[in-house]
């Protein structure tokens, strides 16, 4: 150090600027680090331990475990510094409440942070992530991920468990709903976008809450897609798929991570070393904490890795999981860890500062209460244009997959619209899973959207068909199920069809039939309503499908029963609205699918991001080539799949030059026309092949840019892409994580099977 820098960091560290910590002699600088070391320095151990934990609400459950079922009161083990923060725990006036025993009665008046499971809005629900990741609209997630944080936070909430970035391409696991589905790149943007919602600009403001990436990591890759099952898996399928969403939610600036609840060969997520420490912290350079998932500490147990919870609390402490959600295991053992000098108290003090950083950059500490305001929750909650934005990205969001003779869209006028199904007058089905705050049967169903929408000028006849029912075995959440027995509604939908010009039913999945804990081995139409429509396709009348789901589903058996079919998942508050803007044609659909939809459950996970074989599909059924002998290889509809009411033209690809240096930008360009009668978005998806690896084989191919654009009927407009050497990587051969040179084949198309353009081009050392 020169003599100059000394003199300048002595005359800082009198003033108070820096501070030098004992233990480690580190130079600090940074404002907000030198607010930790100074609070840290007052505070006992128990005191430290109480920040590394989090209680959960006892009277709102979402996790499993008895740890937090007993009704308690936390005031307490507040005032003695014994709790850092809450789940589960919300509203302006209760968390004012526990905030002030905390900041005024504690002796360090440290402020607790509240989180929650804000995951597609706060109490104005928007679609379920799967959904709006198929609108491949990056302002419209990243504006529903605005709006859930001004809800959210002006509720008492500082904190998200959201986005959930784990790349999913098995649709038996439930949890595919949360995410942004099979793509890595998709996946990516999502985080970014996501990221930013939630956290705005500057962390420190009264609107913006911290997210939190999870579950880091490989939650979604669970074995035959079983929801907490372990994961097997290649370092290098985790470094090419798995990790790079997490990745960029840490560089758009993730406050948080959650360890998952799963091994990952063998090592649970949560007590994993060389995941949270090596790659998440030095490798990322990963300042944020890292919270654990609900318990995932205690379950070490079962896991059967260790045998104590002493041994559970020093993989915890090793591993870097600096707060446990609901484990309670940090309570009991970090105390004598430290007395058997098993770890060290600077460990726990880099943990419990990874922690008091976060509640400094959210501003806890220069307004505690800033968060609790009722008069803005009673303003901000469900505001007028909050709702707007809900309705606006529910329609992005549906996925036009057939329209025969253009049945799509439906007149307003004169016509007479059967709505039929189980879900047509159902408003809790669009709120789904996950659905924050909001209130069960809060969404306008698509009864109610067609009948705004048609007014007096059209009929809508409704019949149930068969209904839903209660499951018996669900008492977690309410739970919905469809019947399977009762055919009774059966006759009145068949007259309902006969007396109609077109039909439009409404099938698929009920609220929890995704999400946590939803896995399923069949993922076709559940119970009798595949049976109902083919009663109502006897009626020879035209039929639109409008599926509620949250993940693809198998629709082969049924897909020859209706004429069209319009993928809505699960679509939030203002679903019927929604829907009918797209069923009736004010606007036209331009979602694509988000993750592939299998012909048959036996092909999962079918995802388009495949290796070659040695031995590629050949049609010929003597030859020895990779194939099922009953079904065909590919998905009924693939990842990138969507249709519009309009017809687009793609023409004219151009690259900038067709050799690429290590530095350069490759610019792409191709025109895309409007040939139809429709104003109308394309979603231009732009592939990758790396032609021949360098000893290691390479995907026949890769998303690695999407743009949406709006083009006028009979317009042309001119989308643009750039691709870096860098977009290329991989972890090669030599287990060096970079792009390689060679030839490349690039592919511009609608969809992951619809390329309509190629051009080759080649990336010199
Ligand atoms: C889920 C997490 C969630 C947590 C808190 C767990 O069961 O896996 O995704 O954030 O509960 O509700």
């Amino acid at each position: 150090m020169n003599n100059l820098l000394k003199n300048f960091l002595f005359v800082c560290l009198v003033m108070g600027f820096v501070n030098v910590t004992a233990q480690t002699n580190k130079v600090i600088t940074d404002p907000i680090d030198l607010r930790v070391a100074q609070l840290l320095s007052k505070m006992t151990l128990e005191e430290k331990i109480g920040q590394m934990n989090q209680y959960s609400n006892p009277y709102v459950q979402t996790g499993a475990g008895a740890n937090s079922r007993q009704a308690q009161s936390f005031d307490q083990l507040i005032e003695d510094g014994k709790v850092g923060s809450f789940l589960n725990v919300l509203g302006a006036n209760e968390t004012r409440r526990l905030q002030e025993i905390a900041v005024e009665k504690s002796r360090l008046g440290i402020p607790l942070i509240f989180g929650y499971d804000v995951i597609h809005g706060f109490k104005t629900i928007f679609p379920v992530p799967l959904a709006e990741a198929a609108s491949f609209d990056r302002s419209a997630m990243q504006q529903s991920a605005r709006i859930a944080a001004v809800e959210a936070a002006a509720n008492g909430l500082h904190w998200t468990f959201a986005p959930m970035v784990d790349v999913a391409r098995d649709p038996r696991w439930g949890r595919i709903m949360e995410g942004a589905g099979e793509d890595v790149y998709l996946n990516e943007q999502a985080a970014i976008a996501r990221v930013k919602g939630f956290q705005g600009d500057d962390l420190s403001q009264a609107n913006t809450i911290a997210a939190c990436a999870k579950h880091f990591a490989a939650y979604g890759a669970s074995i035959a897609g079983r929801d907490y099952a372990a994961v097997d898996i290649s370092e290098k399928t985790l470094r090419e798929v798995i990790f790079p969403p997490f990745k960029a939610a840490l560089d758009a600036g993730a406050a948080t991570f959650m360890s998952a609840f799963n091994t990952i060969n063998g090592v649970p997520a949560s007590g994993n070393k060389w995941l949270l420490n090596d790659v998440l912290r030095d490798e990322w350079g990963f300042k944020g904490f890292v919270v654990s998932d609900w318990n995932s500490l205690g379950e070490m147990l079962a896991h059967g890795n260790v045998e104590s919870n002493y041994e559970i609390g020093l993989q915890g402490v090793e591993a870097g999981v600096d707060m446990d959600m609901e484990g309670r295991i940090y309570l009991t053992e970090v105390t004598k860890l430290l007395n058997n000098k098993m770890i060290t108290i600077e460990q726990i003090d880099e943990m419990v500062s990874r922690i008091l950083r976060v509640k400094f950059q959210l501003g806890l500490f220069d307004d505690p209460y800033q968060y609790c305001d009722s008069k803005k929750q009673a303003e901000l909650t469900m505001h007028p244009d909050h709702l707007k934005a809900a309705r606006e990205i529910a329609k992005k969001t549906f996925v036009l997959l057939k329209n025969e003779k253009q049945l799509l869209p439906l007149p307003k006028n004169g016509k007479k619209i059967a709505l039929i199904g189980p879900l047509a007058k159902d408003k809790d089905a669009p709120i789904g899973n996950w659905r924050g705050n909001a209130e069960s049967n809060s969404a306008v169903s698509l009864l109610e959207g067609l009948q705004a929408a048609v007014g007096d000028r059209g009929e809508i006849i409704y019949a149930e068909g068969c209904k839903l029912v209660n499951n018996p075995i669900q008492n977690f959440f309410s739970h919905l199920d469809i019947n399977t027995t009762d055919r009774s509604g059966f006759a009145e939908a068949v007259k309902a069809a006969e007396q109609a010009d077109v039909v439009v039913m409404a099938l698929g999945e009920t609220a929890y039939m995704s999400g946590e804990c939803r896995s399923y081995a069949d993922i076709s139409l559940k119970g009798l309503q595949a049976e109902l429509l083919r009663e109502i396709r006897k009626t020879g009348k035209p039929i639109v499908l409008a599926l509620f789901n949250g993940r693809p589903m198998v629709l082969t058996d049924i897909i020859d029963q209706t004429d069209a079919l319009l993928v809505c998942w699960l679509p939030g508050t203002e679903s019927g609205h929604a829907i009918a803007e797209v069923i009736f044609g004010d606007y036209n659909p331009s979602g694509k699918l988000p993750a592939s939809f299998p012909y048959h459950v036996g092909q999962v996970p079918v995802f388009y991001e495949q290796l070659n074989s040695g031995r590629p599909f050949e049609p010929n059924p003597e030859g020895f080539s990779t194939k099922y002998r009953d079904i065909p290889n590919e998905p009924l509809f693939a990842f990138g799949k969507g249709m519009s009411y309009t017809n687009f033209e793609y023409s004219g690809l151009q690259l900038s030059n067709s050799i690429m240096g290590m530095e350069d930008v490759l610019t792409v360009n191709v025109s895309v026309t409007n040939t139809g009668n429709y104003d109308g978005e394309e979603v231009v998806q732009l592939y990758i092949r790396d032609l021949v690896g360098k000893g290691m084989a390479r995907p026949v191919m890769q998303l690695k840019g999407f743009e949406k654009v709006m083009i006028g009927k009979g317009e042309t407009k001119l989308v643009q892409f750039q691709i870096r050497a860098n977009d290329l990587a991989f972890v090669r051969l030599d287990g060096k994580w970079a792009p390689e040179a060679g030839e490349f084949l690039l592919m511009i198309g609608s969809s992951s099977d619809e390329i309509l353009l190629k051009e080759k081009f080649v990336l010199k050392d």
